[in-house]
């Protein structure tokens, strides 16, 4: 076990060398390493297409052709603009980072990372759109991608797709937050389309069971070790009290909290989310969520984040830490669907070995399934197109 997780940060810094060079240039003029498509770059006599541990091009519909510095000769300054506006944001807005990782996950987990979240109803069309299918805490960040594109637009106007600006942007956000560097292909299109029916069931939720989580991320093409990383972008950012309400008051409609959450985190819990919405039945209060305009949406300032969850016996450094895996190992999970992960033997074991070291594990871990997730289903070439305003189709 040992040397494989060696082998694995040699590799990765073979494979992160031309990535950490080409950030050095800071116009990000293409140079000999990270000009060629990332696949087949040679470094030295190692041949990365033969040896990257990562699977670059998760072909999951019709396959990713998504290139490293796909904008180098059409808007070389793309990825640095999107660097310096998510960076000047962040310093005013910390939540930016869990926003718009969760922004981006849900794009991708429906029908792929395609903007098609981003979509905004014009009122005449079919109201089939992911954006109001996302409970409401997700929703954050859309304004955000929109200044963003517009500094994108000024530079190179209608080159770079909304689906590109959110997964840098996202990687980006998780770097600022102390989260692991991953490199981002880019040359995704925008779709034609937002997929509302789809995003309603597949969507996992927080009061899903360990067995309908993993099969939620199971038909996206994650395995159970992906699963458990990708959960811990939950390391980042607050918990809505309403998507805990249940677990606190009336668990499975019980009228009772959720037995196994230990009592001294059920009062601590409880204090940080008073009871007032206890009487809305499980299914009415997903519908809410479900049905739920973004422009409508107020933001209750309740909430817990998972730093707050931990006693002050388990020291935390870094956000991006191994904190999350410690809490479940504690019980002390927020979700219901996170400390799910403690009930599974599988699943359990992964969160004993994210949570037993210094986190390098889960963080070499999450790269990597950040940049599975980036290449889900993307559309590449001719399809779909290239949105000016991320929330309007062209031609729409
Ligand atoms: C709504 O979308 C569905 C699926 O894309 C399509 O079959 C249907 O014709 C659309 N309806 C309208 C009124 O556009
Ligand atoms: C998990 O949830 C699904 C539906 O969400 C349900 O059908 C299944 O019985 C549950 N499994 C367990 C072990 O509770
Ligand atoms: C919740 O329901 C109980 C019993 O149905 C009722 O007595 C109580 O007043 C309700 N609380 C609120 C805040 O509506
Ligand atoms: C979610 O949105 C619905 C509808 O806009 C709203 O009634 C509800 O209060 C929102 N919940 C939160 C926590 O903001
Ligand atoms: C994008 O479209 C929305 C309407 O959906 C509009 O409010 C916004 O101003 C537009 N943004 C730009 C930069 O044109």
């Amino acid at each position: 076990m040992q040397s494989f997780f060696n082998a694995w940060i040699v590799l990765a810094l073979v494979i992160l060398l031309p990535v950490l060079l080409s950030l050095r240039n800071p116009r990000g003029e293409p140079q000999s390493t990270s000009s060629s498509s990332f696949s087949d770059t040679s470094f030295g006599s190692v041949k990365l297409a033969n040896t990257f541990p990562f699977e670059f091009n998760q072909r999951i519909r019709d396959g990713s052709n998504l290139e490293y510095d796909f904008y180098r000769d059409t808007c070389p300054q793309a990825e640095d603009i999107v660097r310096s506006a998510v960076t000047n944001i962040y310093f005013d807005h910390r939540d930016l980072s869990p926003s718009l990782l969760r922004l981006f996950f849900h794009d991708c987990f429906i029908q792929g990372c395609d903007a098609s979240l981003l979509l905004e109803d014009n009122g005449d069309r079919n109201s089939s759109f992911e954006k109001q299918a996302i409970p409401n805490q997700t929703l954050k960040g859309f304004d955000k991608i929109d200044l963003i594109k517009e500094e994108v637009e000024q530079a190179c106007p209608g080159v770079v797709s909304c689906a590109d600006i959110l997964a840098l942007a996202a990687r980006d956000s998780v770097l600022l937050a102390g989260g692991p560097f991953y490199p981002v292909l880019t040359g995704r299109r925008d779709s034609h389309q937002s997929f509302f029916v789809d995003a309603t069931d597949q969507i996992p939720r927080p009061d899903d069971n360990i067995t309908r989580t993993l099969h939620l991320f199971n038909l996206r093409g994650f395995n159970t070790r992906e699963t458990v990383s990708l959960l811990g972008g939950h390391n980042i950012g607050r918990i809505g009290c309403d998507f805990i309400q249940q677990r606190l008051y009336n668990f499975q409609g019980t009228g009772q909290p959720d037995p196994s959450i230990p009592l001294d985190f059920l009062s601590q819990m409880r204090q940080n989310c008073p009871d007032d919405i206890k009487n809305i039945s499980s299914t009415d209060k997903f519908s809410t969520f479900v049905i739920s305009k973004p422009k409508h949406v107020h933001f209750n300032n309740k909430g817990m984040s998972y730093m707050q969850a931990l006693s002050s016996a388990v020291s935390s450094g870094a956000a991006f830490d191994t904190h999350y895996y410690q809490s479940l190992l504690r019980g002390r999970g927020l979700l219901f669907a996170d400390q799910q992960l403690m009930a599974e033997e599988k699943t359990a074991r992964l969160v004993s070995a994210y949570a037993s070291d210094d986190g390098s594990t889960f963080r070499m871990d999450f790269a990597r399934v950040m940049l599975k997730l980036s290449n889900l289903d993307v559309l590449t070439g001719t399809q779909g197109q290239v949105r000016l305003n991320c929330s309007q189709l062209i031609g729409s």
